[in-house]
């Protein structure tokens, strides 16, 4: 067994940790997983179970919940950075959200933590559809969302995993800042379209306002800090700011990002299962 290293991997039961842990073991190392639920108990809403967490850890995939945007988050990276420092660890790779002044304050932190860094500043995940809060929508066949024409570069998580266990592995990606898309730009009516294509069955895309979202999300008992985050992120930084791809997949591991449609086909069966 790779010994060398020793990695944290904080939300490693969420979508891109739980990617990150696994990816990490299939090399030879063993990763700790760490969240409130995970093998190592870490809280963001617990100090004190921070510091127990970090010890002996050489590297960490940082990843916060629910959003760096919420207004405690600069406070927590700040003083989760400088006890990581003090605990001796090394590196750090923070996923970061795209078009968010609220998480690029983050991303300063980390960067001037004075540890090695690495940052994978992220678009909308492709999984949000199969692994997160929208899948019932798809298993419905109807995604009821407050945007109408926007587009947005969703990317496949799987990407983000490899750059993620690549920068904790390699040393050629300390002090990148990898700024992540898919390969094209694509409308909620446009996922849509493409779940029909490939499930074979009507997806319909179905604009609504912030209330009904809101008051939507309140009756299938999401918590209060996700609903603001979602609201956050539907109302201002879906604004058409992210309306660009970028090379950052490729620049970190030299091949294109995946596409939409290949993330869906390869996930089909998520989409089938009742929920
Ligand atoms: N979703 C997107 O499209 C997107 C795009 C760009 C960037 N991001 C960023 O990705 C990050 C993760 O978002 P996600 O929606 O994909 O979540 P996620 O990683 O799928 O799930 C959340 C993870 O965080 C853990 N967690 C929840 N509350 C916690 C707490 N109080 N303390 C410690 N761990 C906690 C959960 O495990 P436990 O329940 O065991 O604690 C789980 O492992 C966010 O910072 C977001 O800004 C997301």
């Amino acid at each position: 067994m790779n010994t060398q290293k020793q990695h944290l991997v904080i939300g490693s039961t969420g979508k891109t940790g739980s990617r990150v842990l696994k990816g990490l073991k299939a090399l030879g190392f063993a990763p700790k997983g760490a969240s409130r639920h995970g093998d190592v108990t870490f809280d963001w809403d617990n100090q004190t179970t921070w510091a127990a967490a970090l010890n002996n850890i050489d590297a960490v995939y940082l990843t916060y919940y629910p959003d760096l945007a919420i207004p405690k988050a600069p406070e927590d990276i700040s003083k989760f950075c400088a006890l990581a420092k003090i605990k001796g660890v090394k590196h750090i790779t923070l996923l970061s959200g795209r078009a968010e002044p609220a998480a690029q304050i983050c991303e300063n932190i980390i960067m001037q933590s004075g540890v090695s860094w690495t940052i994978i500043r992220a678009s909308w995940f492709d999984q949000n559809f199969s692994e997160g809060l929208f899948r019932q929508f798809v298993i419905d066949g109807a995604i009821a969302l407050p945007v109408s024409d926007v587009t947005e570069p969703f990317i496949d998580i799987d990407d983000i995993a490899e750059i993620a266990i690549a920068s904790l592995t390699e040393q050629k990606h300390s002090g990148q800042l990898y700024e992540v898309t898919g390969p094209e730009l694509i409308s909620f009516a446009d996922i849509a379209d493409k779940f029909s294509k490939h499930l074979n069955r009507t997806v319909a895309f179905e604009s609504i306002s912030m209330v009904e979202f809101e008051r939507r999300l309140k009756k299938s008992g999401v918590p209060q800090g996700a609903i603001e985050a979602l609201t956050y992120l539907f109302g201002e930084v879906l604004d058409g700011r992210s309306e660009s791809t970028t090379d950052g997949v490729e620049r970190a591991l030299g091949r294109p990002a995946t596409s939409f449609d290949a993330y869906v086909q390869r996930n089909r069966q998520a989409f089938m299962e009742v929920a």
